[in-house]
């Protein structure tokens, strides 16, 4: 075995992290908790992957369930194409893989929302064996060893970090070398201020070597992102309020939403009762867009004299709604009122 990924595996059985939820003998969990750190740090999957894990504890059960089901799960997680990725993927799983993940790269990457890293990743946390995982902790230790100052994220750069992840793979502990990349990369070669000091394999690191390890990796100046203005009311009785099931294709289809103010106008709507102190506007960022919501609320006393269509909108219990698919922005003005 190389050198530099013994140094790791040894470094992980003294330093590594042990205790993530997600580190089991089951393959499912291992898919799920990838899915789930693919945008989403740590601490933030944690709740998330234990709320999952105890309602669908294996394929069987995700299969079987519901889009909306699984939305309401993942609600406030973010980047919702990966629960309908997941939920995709274990009904393929239950009719072609026997309700089980396959276990080579070629047919783990059929799979819905299963990229090269992902496959990685549950080849060897799930199955044990050689798999190469470029998540960014991984990304940025690499780009450091070999004091590579190409733009992050490049598809050129992305492309020779994976032909050097392979050479390093290890012979065995397929496991341990992983996870113990990705928690070097999390724990002790940090984005600001590593510490070098600390790191099993700073000998081999030209960043170190040079000094340059604070000007790696290096990130090309990202696109200033859109900004879209949202106006929401938030119209409830005592007891429920009123969600409409978003269409639209994009990021957030299928959620539940608030319905727009242009329903107001569009409707002789009567008998509205706006509340005098308005909910603050504020600002929800999106990868690639920045919203700027803004909320006015109404009561009414009678819900069946506002019309409404029926396939759209629906009066939700305001303690059942929080439950519902809603996406972050939705679920902390629900949780407010
Ligand atoms: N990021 C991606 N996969 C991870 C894992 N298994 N543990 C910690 N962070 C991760």
């Amino acid at each position: 075995m190389n050198n530099f990924s013994q140094k790791i595996i040894s470094w992980y059985e003294v330093s590594g992290r042990k205790n993530l939820p997600w580190q089991v003998e089951d393959p499912y969990k291992i898919w799920l908790s990838e899915i789930m750190l693919q945008q989403t740090q740590v601490k933030t999957v944690i709740p998330y992957f234990e709320n999952f894990t105890s309602k669908f504890p294996n394929i069987e059960s995700l299969a079987k369930t519901s889009l909306d089901d699984v939305l309401s799960l993942w609600s406030g997680l973010g980047y919702y194409s990966r629960a309908k990725n997941i939920h995709k993927t274990a009904i393929i799983l239950e009719k072609d893989f026997n309700c089980s993940l396959p276990d080579t790269l070629e047919d783990l990457m059929t799979l819905p929302g299963i990229g090269f890293s992902t496959a990685g990743a549950i080849l060897s946390l799930g199955f044990k064996k050689p798999g190469v995982i470029l998540d960014g902790n991984v990304k940025r230790v690499l780009l450091r060893m070999s004091g590579n100052k190409s733009p992050m994220n490049q598809y050129k750069t992305e492309k020779s970090l994976k032909e050097f992840a392979k050479i390093l793979l290890p012979s065995t502990k397929h496991k341990q070398y992983s996870q113990g990349l990705m928690d070097l990369g999390a724990t002790i070669c940090k984005p600001k201020n590593p510490e070098c000091n600390m790191c099993p394999v700073v000998i081999d690191c030209s960043a170190n070597e040079k000094e340059i390890q604070n000007e790696i990796p290096v990130k090309i100046n990202k696109i200033e992102k859109k900004e879209k203005i949202i106006e929401w009311v938030l119209i409830k009785t005592k007891t429920e309020v009123l969600l409409k099931r978003n269409k639209e294709s994009g990021i957030w289809q299928n959620l539940w939403l608030l319905p727009e103010k242009k329903i107001l106008s569009l409707k002789k709507i009567i008998n509205l009762d706006p509340i005098e102190e308005d909910f603050p506007s504020f600002v929800h960022q999106l990868s690639h867009k920045k919203l700027l919501i803004s909320l006015k609320i109404y009561t009414i006393k009678n819900k069946d004299r506002l019309p409404i269509n029926r396939s759209l909108f629906n009066w939700v219990n305001i303690s059942d709604s929080v439950n519902m698919g809603v996406p972050k922005p939705v679920k902390e003005i629900l949780n407010k009122i």
